[in-house]
């Protein structure tokens, strides 16, 4: 997503320098601005509302109901930068880890909103690398019913990108950048393991 505002914010968070506080906050931010182009294609009707003047005939979100689905934990970062956009969203959870020799996704905790087959669902995940978790989550997701889905990252590796196209080609995949490759399993130059630097751990 070219936006200045994003580009700028992402280079925040590329920087070896920034510190915890900083990250979590940009993070933060960057799924906020995203959020307004994610929500782009959400239905509208035709409504007529009272003004102090007069009758306006305005358009209204259809009521289409949203899911934000973070995949655990880097994805909980995105989650209030989304969900102070669209407050009313319900949010799931999705645990998974990545072996850190072979990057095998595993997954470890699925809990999701009884009605997630009704909702339009928001996979947020910071880093999009070799794909497996993504795909892993979205597989979760479908075998539970969900129809609608998008898969929201802040930086996607080439080779990610192509999996996740080949194993869910009817999700669209938005993401703040896209990188060169990947080396030894991380984006380059990505910014490094995105759960430690949200959470401080290492
Ligand atoms: C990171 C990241 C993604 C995954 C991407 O999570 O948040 O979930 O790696 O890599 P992939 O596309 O190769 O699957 P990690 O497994 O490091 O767990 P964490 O969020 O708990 O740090
Ligand atoms: N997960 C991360 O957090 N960073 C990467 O570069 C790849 C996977």
């Amino acid at each position: 997503m070219n936006h200045p505002l994003i580009q700028h914010k992402l280079s925040i968070i590329r920087d070896k320098n920034t510190g915890t506080n900083e990250f979590r906050e940009v993070v933060n931010e960057i799924a906020n601005l995203m959020a307004f182009e994610v929500t782009r294609d959400m239905p509208l009707k035709d409504v007529k509302v009272e003004t102090p003047m007069g009758i306006a005939n305005v358009q209204k979100l259809a009521g289409k109901k949203v899911a934000v689905v973070p995949i655990l934990r880097a994805g909980i970062g995105m989650v209030d930068g989304i969900l102070s956009l669209i407050p009313s969203a319900r949010v799931g959870h999705i645990g998974m880890y990545r072996d850190e020799k072979t990057f095998e996704p595993h997954e470890y905790f699925v809990k999701l909103p009884s009605d997630i087959e009704d909702r339009e669902v928001l996979v947020v995940d910071p880093m999009l690398a070799t794909g497996g978790s993504a795909i892993m989550a979205i597989d979760a997701l479908k075998k539970r019913g969900a129809k609608n889905i998008k898969f929201v990252c802040l930086v996607a590796a080439p080779e990610g990108v192509k999996a996740l196209e080949k194993a869910h080609p009817d999700i669209d995949i938005y993401a703040a950048a896209l990188d060169e490759k990947l080396d030894d399993g991380y984006i380059v130059p990505g910014l490094g393991d995105a759960g430690d630097r949200l959470f401080g751990t290492k």
